[in-house]
């Protein structure tokens, strides 16, 4: 029985956030997609792959298949790739580099991996041009991904280029700042859009406040990057990626709600507000120096989004005191209001002391995190129920 290659395009993303990917996708207008670990399988062409960049806040990079084939040693993988027309994709003065993603028996080191595939792209240009392309770690014109799961074999091209989390905006990483797309991710599972005000109470680098005003306004998460991987590749289309970006951009809007950052820190404050500016969203985050526990809610309705200090990065005298005076403090100042928090492990949640409506696992960097939704009755939860059925 013959096999056939999959040729749709994958996003990656980060786990736990996949779902949400998969949604941003279907709202591009693409049809069937797959979910898989870390990344969504869709169909789409050139245009979709340039907004897809440009719009999606929790992908990290876009890969485009140009090449399917089966090894059944790594010599094959070598082989094969060394008489690949690479001149296709791209030029002897751009620079490349090579990433692998490994299953199976075949390799053991992804780096194995991607040391043959360099080799196979520079001796093809020497054999036939006579002339080698150079590798490029830290800025690579073209980035080229090589999947071999058991023994099939996928080369990608990545249209990202830069990760997408690198929105550009950042001036400042404060010590412990969450990754742009994590921050994105974290938002959008909590079902917030701008239907209400956004809460940050320890905002440290500003990353979630800034994400909310960027989906509040329907700003593209590309917004301030001035490139994508796409735009080196030999099929760049300038005049369909200006379409795109003026049919995203058009649909900008102002925002009906207010948002709050706030933090004990003097220093982590000036990077939020530095980066906010950067981002041109000063004026639309209002900040303020405050400890979380000192911190007077208004009685309306709100999102408190927090990424509290894990005592990893940033050290506590005592991690669950520290926990369970946030749950006294939403307790009894933030009635009304939905709170979403991210902790370390499973344990630390409990020391909140409120039980959670809903829950879900993240990672911060290796950090695998408790993400919880804690709903803070304004009564007793009984009478909040009987009154949410009349
Ligand atoms: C993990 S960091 C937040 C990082 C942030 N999400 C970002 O992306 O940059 C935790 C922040 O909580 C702040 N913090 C610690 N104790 C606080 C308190 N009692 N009230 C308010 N902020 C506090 C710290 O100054 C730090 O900036």
């Amino acid at each position: 029985m013959s096999r056939s290659f999959d040729d749709r395009l994958i996003a990656k993303s980060m786990s736990g956030l996949e779902e949400v990917l998969e949604n941003e996708l279907k709202k591009l207008g693409v049809k069937h997609t797959q979910v898989f670990r870390r990344a969504v399988a869709f169909r789409g062409d050139k245009e979709l792959i340039y907004r897809a960049n440009y719009t999606c806040r929790t992908a990290i990079s876009i890969y485009k298949p140009i090449k399917h084939f089966f090894i059944r040693n790594q010599e094959d993988l070598y082989n094969i790739l060394s008489t690949f027309q690479w001149e296709n994709h791209m030029n002897i003065d751009q620079t490349f580099a090579i990433e692998s993603m490994i299953s199976g028996e075949l390799f053991s080191h992804s780096l194995y991996a991607s040391q043959l595939t360099k080799d196979a792209v520079v001796d093809y240009f020497r054999d036939k041009f006579n002339q080698r392309p150079s590798v490029s770690v830290e800025n690579p014109d073209i980035i080229f991904a090589i999947r071999i799961s058991g023994d099939v074999c996928t080369l990608f091209l990545d249209t990202s280029g830069d990760s997408l989390y690198k929105r550009s905006y950042r001036l400042k990483h404060g010590s412990a700042n969450l990754n742009e797309v994590l921050a994105a991710g974290m938002i959008m599972l909590s079902g917030w859009h701008g239907q209400c005000d956004f809460f940050d109470p320890m905002c440290g680098s500003g990353t979630l406040a800034i994400e909310a005003a960027l989906i509040s306004q329907n700003i593209p998460a590309g917004y301030y990057r001035k490139h994508f991987g796409f735009m080196n590749h030999m099929d760049f289309d300038k005049d369909l990626w200006q379409k795109v970006k003026d049919e995203e951009d058009g649909k900008i809007v102002e925002s009906e709600c207010d948002i709050y950052a706030s933090d004990i820190s003097d220093i982590a404050l000036d990077d939020a507000k530095a980066n906010a500016k950067n981002a041109k969203l000063h004026h639309d985050i209002y900040f303020q120096r405050a400890a979380f526990e000192q911190l007077a809610f208004p009685e309306k309705d709100g999102i408190i989004i927090m990424n509290p200090p894990y005592d990893e990065r940033i050290r506590l005298s005592n991690a669950r005191d520290f926990y369970t005076k946030i749950g006294d403090h939403l307790k009894n100042n933030c009635k009304g209001y939905s709170a979403w928090i991210i902790l370390p492990g499973k344990e630390n949640m409990k020391y909140i002391g409120l039980r959670p409506s809903k829950r879900s696992t993240l990672y911060n960097g290796p950090i695998e995190c408790t993400y919880a939704k804690f709903e803070i009755f304004a009564g007793r939860r009984k009478e909040f129920l009987k009154d949410r059925e009349n």
